[in-house]
């Protein structure tokens, strides 16, 4: 069949150098990101929403601790991501990067092997422009090769790709070539990328990232939470293994946020397939925040194989209706009411995807409770001013 297609396209083709031009662009394609990484959104930490610019090699290796001994790396939190202000302004005489020699003097390969001994990865951050945004260190705009290759050679497994002081160069023809270089830099590293969701990157990534930013920087409150989580259900249909629209890392914990803000939070990045990038000071988190964070029964749901972003389904006034498709039929529906009123609020089957007279039993996962009633049709659930309603719902013969 397949061979079929590609003589039809080849026979369609005017020319023989129409017919090389789609051949190669095709394999182009399909080379360009093939690191086998990213079935399941990616899970971690990084340094970015909590610490800014004050991060040093201690507080890292500090993290990889608490990541283990807290229990948050078993349940999958396996990156830990530096973020910005890890290098010096100036390259080498070679032209290589070099970390801040007053904050990572022991540099990154000694960090990476220190995060390897506990079973976890390192990850990294540059940016596709001459600067990053904090100005602080160099970009990697005309040294992706190099910089690609240093990566490597460091051990890293993760790269997160900013998008400042760019030169008004395309996106769209900056990353792919960091791509390639990491392609070719002779070791898995998961690409990131990091463009704020200016061109559209659902369109087109993936082929060239892991994962791409759909919206601008979260911040640490409901309103913007809820925008950015609006904003990145969009692009649902473009989620899938291999490739992941990602509305930035996690503010639970953090502070700015009611326990059930960042309930609704969480719930919203697992059921969006949303990379689960912790955002907050794991060596100093409270037993509130580790409950959120590692919910078992929320975290399948992001991970479940099935790799489908839910969608908001219904909407009336402030009362939503969001849900998807998880593997062996069953479906998640999250109930939230983001304005001041409590309501009742309802899935109705043929809003979420359930064969009409499909009848099941429902799995709370929040409460870790499982109903002894069936629901047929519907199911209705009083959910109160900014808290939500989580359920994965089984089909029962
Ligand atoms: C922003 C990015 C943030 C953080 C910051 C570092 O562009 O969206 O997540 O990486 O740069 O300066």
């Amino acid at each position: 069949m397949l061979m079929m297609i590609t003589m039809m396209v080849v026979q369609a083709a005017a020319g023989e150098g129409r017919t090389y031009e789609y051949k190669s662009m095709q394999s182009e394609r399909r080379n360009l990101l093939a690191n086998g990484l990213a079935n399941t959104p990616q899970m971690g930490w990084n340094s970015w929403n909590h610490f800014y610019c004050n991060i040093n090699e201690t507080m890292i290796r500090e993290t990889a601790d608490a990541l283990v001994s807290t229990g948050l790396a078993k349940l999958g939190y396996k990156y830990v991501n530096i973020d910005d202000c890890w290098a010096e302004l100036n390259r080498d005489q070679k032209g290589n990067l070099v970390p801040k020699k007053t904050t990572f003097p022991s540099g990154i390969k000694a960090l990476s092997d220190y995060v390897h001994n506990k079973a976890l990865k390192l990850g990294i951050y540059s940016d596709a422009g001459s600067l990053t945004c904090s100005k602080t260190m160099p970009g990697s705009l005309g040294h992706e090769e190099q910089d690609a290759k240093t990566f490597a050679s460091w051990g890293i497994d993760y790269l997160k790709y900013d998008n400042c002081n760019n030169n008004e160069i395309k996106p769209t023809v900056r990353y792919p070539i960091m791509t390639k270089a990491l392609m070719n830099a002779g070791r898995p590293i998961f690409f990131s990328l990091c463009e704020w969701g200016d061109m559209h990157p659902a369109l087109w990534g993936s082929t060239v990232g892991n994962s791409w930013r759909t919206t601008n920087d979260i911040k640490d409150n409901f309103d913007s939470m809820m925008q950015i989580a609006d904003m990145n259900e969009y692009y649902a249909e473009y989620a899938r293994p291999g490739g992941w629209n990602d509305p930035d890392m996690l503010e639970v914990g953090n502070g700015g946020m009611t326990k059930d803000e960042y309930i609704i939070h969480f719930s919203i990045w697992a059921i969006s397939k949303a990379p689960l990038i912790i955002g907050c000071d794991v060596r100093d988190i409270s037993k509130e925040t580790l409950n959120i964070l590692g919910n078992r029964e929320v975290i399948a749901v992001n991970q479940d194989r099935l790799g489908v972003q839910a969608k908001k389904v219904r909407t009336e006034g402030d009362f939503e209706v969001w849900a998807g498709s998880l593997s062996r039929y069953r479906v998640v529906v999250l109930l939230v009411s983001r304005g001041p009123e409590p309501g009742p609020i309802t899935a109705h089957w043929d809003d979420i995807g359930l064969p009409p007279n499909t009848t099941v039993v429902a799995r709370d996962l929040w409460l870790h409770k499982t109903s002894s009633q069936r629901f047929a049709g519907k199911l209705t659930a009083t959910v109160a001013s900014h808290t939500c309603k989580m359920f994965i719902l089984k089909p029962v013969a």
